[in-house]
C-alpha cells in the first residue's frame, strides 16, 4: 500500500510526494529533522521532539512554518491517514526553494518545505537486538561543531553506518580527542563503578529527547548519573554500555572494536532502563 505523504500543506500518495531540485534542502543540506516514534498508534516523547525542532530551526535562522497545535494535528493525522501502530515519523524542514543555486540565504518570507512521511516497524519495541545487543566499532568524528542542530547534513553518519557493516557489526561510536562523543545516530552511555557515565551536553552532541527521559527515569529509579566525556578505554573496561534513542529506545552494547564489554552480554542498567523507558513513556504517549 502506498504511502500518503505530508508536502507542504497536502497530503499525497507517495509516488507524488516531491520538492523541487532548487530546495535548499537537496542543494545545501539547509535543513532540520526529527524522528519521533510511534507505539500502538501513539506519539512517544512528542513535546521533547517539537520542542528540539523549534530549537534546531531558530539555531539556523529559521522560524517554524505552522503553530504547534497545527504540527501535533498533522503528526496525529499522518499516523490515521497510514494507519500507523508500531514505527517512526520523519519530519523535515528545509529553507525552501528560492528557485535558484545560490549560498546566500534567500529572503525570510521564502515559503519552508514541509514534509512528513510514515516509516512502518512491526513489532519495534520486541527488536531482538535488545536480547542479543550491539556490536559497534569506533570511529574518528569528523563532523562539524554543531551536531546539537539536528540538521539533514548525514552523510558522516551513513558513511560510519557503512563502516560499521564492513567490519560486520551493527553501529559506530565515534570519538574525539580520545572520547566518546556519540553514535552515529543515537547517544553513548557505559555504566561503571555503579554509575551510569554519559557524555554531557554541549554543541558536540545531539540533546537527545529519548536521552533526557532515559536519564529522568534513571535518576527516580535512585541510579547515579554522571553526565561527562569517557573514554573508549573506559567504555571497553566498562560493566555495561548501551545506546538510547528515539528508534532503538534503549539498547544493549555488548562489544566494542571487537572486546567484549562486561559478561558480553546485556547488562541489567541497560535491560532495566529499557523496561522503565517502554513502560513509562508508553504512559506519557499521545
Ligand atoms: N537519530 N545522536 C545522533 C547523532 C542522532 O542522530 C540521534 C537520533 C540521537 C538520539 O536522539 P533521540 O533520542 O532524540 O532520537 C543522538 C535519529 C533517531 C535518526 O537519525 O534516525
Amino acid at each position: 500500500m502506498s504511502r500518503i505523504v505530508y508536502v507542504n500543506g497536502n497530503w499525497v500518495p507517495e509516488e507524488e510526494a516531491v520538492v523541487s531540485v532548487f530546495d535548499r534542502g537537496f542543494l545545501m543540506a539547509d535543513g532540520v529533522y526529527e524522528v519521533t516514534s510511534v507505539l500502538g498508534g501513539k506519539l512517544l516523547d512528542y513535546p521533547g521532539h517539537a520542542a528540539r525542532l523549534e530549537r534546531s530551526l531558530g539555531e539556523l535562522g529559521m522560524g517554524m512554518p505552522m503553530d504547534a497545535d497545527d504540527l501535533l494535528e498533522v503528526h496525529r493525522a499522518l499516523v490515521e491517514k497510514n494507519d500507523l501502530v508500531d514505527g517512526m515519523i520523519y519530519l523535515q524542514i528545509t529553507r525552501g526553494n528560492p528557485g535558484d543555486r545560490d549560498f546566500a540565504f534567500p529572503p525570510a518570507e521564502t515559503p519552508q518545505t514541509v514534509v512528513l512521511f510514515t516509516q512502518s516497524k512491526p513489532g519495534l519495541a520486541d527488536a531482538p537486538k535488545a536480547k542479543t545487543g550491539m556490536k559497534i566499532i569506533t570511529i574518528d568524528d569528523i563532523r562539524w561543531g554543531r551536531r546539537d542542530i539536528k540538521t539533514v547534513q548525514l552523510l558522516y553518519p551513513s558513511m560510519g553506518k557503512m563502516m560499521a557493516k564492513k567490519a560486520g557489526v551493527d553501529d559506530a561510536w565515534m570519538v574525539e580527542d580520545g572520547f566518546v562523543t556519540e553514535g552515529t545516530s543515537n547517544n553513548a552511555y557505559i555504566v561503571a563503578g555503579g554509575k551510569i557515565i554519559t557524555r554531557n551536553l554541549g554543541t558536540d552532541i545531539l540533546h537527545g529527547i529519548t536521552r533526557a527521559a532515559v536519564l529522568r527515569f534513571a535518576r527516580e529509579a535512585q541510579m547515579e548519573v554522571e553526565e561527562r566525556p569517557f573514554t573508549v578505554a573506559e567504555a571497553k573496561a566498562a560493566d555495561e554500555a548501551f545506546i538510547t534513542s528515539a528508534s532503538s529506545f534503549v539498547m544493549p552494547v555488548v562489544e566494542i572494536d571487537g572486546a567484549a564489554v562486561g559478561t558480553g552480554a546485556p547488562g541489567s542498567v541497560a535491560t532495566r532502563l529499557r523496561e522503565i523507558y517502554l513502560e513509562e513513556s508508553l504512559k506519557q504517549a499521545i
